[in-house]
């Protein structure tokens, strides 16, 4: 009997979903993307080789899985044909046997790409056409995949083959009972309609979407599942209540590589040493910044860093709503390893009132502050656990607290980028 499992991001983007979708993919038969385009970036480590998609789901990877492009995604044909070409590089086959395109994705043309970098600046876009491609597609004024191909250009001869009906490929291999993974980019905070609008991508994110993102009914969904990171963060602008420092001082600060320039290995250890005291005083700033370097919270698809803070109850029990949970994964609960004391937001202040559920009115978040549990943390290395109660007394009591205020069982942490650092705590949700 197939399983038919939805992943989508819980909280703004960036929750690891790489990851997971490739750690679930060795069970699956098929993996679908529904949503979004190259404004995504999957980086998956499999030994010393680091594969960052944009496009392609990661389980393209895999021998003998279907990889499909939805009919929900927007497609920027240099890049896409750039990913196909980079994988033929390091050895892979890629022909419709592993990779299908849907003829009704939207195509980004220069004029989105064009337009998304002269009027994306106040939401802080990835300038990669996304909003503008979406806009033509809603106004019915835009250029489809089964259009695309027929052009006479290099980058749309090599794409023909792949351009399929994929609605019917994924109806079929349900219909034969196949595990099918469905996988969604962004993070539900970023959904068109259920995030923090205007402070939003231009897609449905969340678990919805990949029924209308792929031509497959509600019915046939078995399990959704969303990442969230053991803290939270956020690329772009809009409200993150939880953020550790202001906004401009992150936005100021140098990328990972410009500093690995300027200071040099040892220079940055140094540095790391002083952000870590700093932050074990309790200042905020470096709070956030132990997050950042710990968990290399550097944009893959810009390089921005990411704006860092503590994990938001509220925001987990938004998502669990929204999507329908069944189950969370934990990802990076190994960087809060050099924390001594670690807080969880369990509800925010408004105007002297406190708020138990999140609300993604824009207006009403920009004036409440967060209201915090603090819990011990453990002090200990753990991306070797390997079991759940081999973790740190503190580190499961961090997990379970945060399964109780929010009443979605966690079925995964992860304490580490490779595959094995994966601790499962339920099997029963996943293949
Ligand atoms: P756009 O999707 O490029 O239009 O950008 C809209 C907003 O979504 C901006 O705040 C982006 O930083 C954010 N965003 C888009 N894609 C991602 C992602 O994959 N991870 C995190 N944030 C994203």
């Amino acid at each position: 009997m197939g399983k038919t499992i939805v992943i989508v991001g819980g909280q703004f983007g960036d929750e690891g979903k790489g990851k997971i979708v490739d750690f679930l993919t060795e069970k699956a038969d098929l993996v679908a993307r529904f949503n979004g385009g190259n404004n995504a970036g999957h980086t998956v480590v499999i030994k010393d080789d680091v594969f960052k998609f944009h496009l392609i789901p990661s389980g393209i990877i895999h021998k003998d899985k279907l990889n499909i492009m939805g009919n929900g995604m927007v497609i920027d044909p240099k890049d896409i044909v750039g990913e196909i070409e980079g994988l033929e590089e390091k050895g892979y086959n890629i022909s419709d046997k592993n990779l299908a395109i849907s003829g009704n994705a939207h195509v980004i043309l220069e004029k989105h790409i064009e337009e998304d970098k002269a009027t994306g600046g106040k939401i802080g876009t990835t300038s990669r056409g996304i909003g503008p491609c979406y806009k033509d597609k809603i106004a019915r004024t835009g250029l489809r995949m089964i259009d695309y191909v027929k052009e006479d250009n290099k980058y749309a001869r090599k794409l023909k083959p792949l351009v399929k009906d994929t609605s019917l490929m994924i109806n079929r291999y349900l219909d034969d009972k196949k595990n099918i993974l469905l996988e969604g980019a962004q993070g539900t905070l970023l959904d068109i309609d259920h995030g923090t609008y205007p402070f939003v991508t231009s897609s449905n994110v969340i678990a919805g979407g990949a029924c209308t993102g792929l031509g497959i009914g509600p019915t046939k969904i078995n399990k959704v599942i969303a990442i969230m990171k053991a803290y939270i963060t956020r690329v772009g602008s809009g409200v993150l209540i939880t953020e550790l420092g202001k906004e401009e001082q992150t936005k100021n600060e140098d990328s990972i590589d410009e500093l690995k320039k300027t200071l040099g290995e040892e220079g940055l250890s140094y540095l790391k040493r002083k952000i870590h005291n700093k932050s074990n005083e309790g200042d905020e700033y470096n709070q956030g910044r132990l997050l950042r370097f710990n968990g290399m919270e550097y944009g893959t698809t810009t390089g921005r860093p990411r704006r860092c803070g503590w994990f938001d109850v509220l925001i987990a029990k938004y998502a669990a709503r929204v999507n329908g949970l069944n189950a969370v994964v934990m990802t990076k609960l190994d960087v809060l390893d050099d924390f001594k004391k670690i807080k969880l937001c369990v509800a925010y202040e408004y105007k002297g009132t406190r708020l138990t559920e999140f609300t993604n009115n824009v207006k009403i978040l920009e004036q409440c502050r967060p209201i915090y549990e603090t819990m011990e943390g453990w002090c200990k290395d753990i991306t070797k656990v390997k079991e759940f109660k081999e973790l740190p007394k503190n580190a499961q009591k961090y997990i379970e607290r945060i399964e109780e205020l929010t009443k979605i069982p966690v079925c995964i942490i992860s304490v580490g980028p490779e595959r094995n650092q994966t601790i499962i705590l339920r099997k029963e949700d996943l293949f």
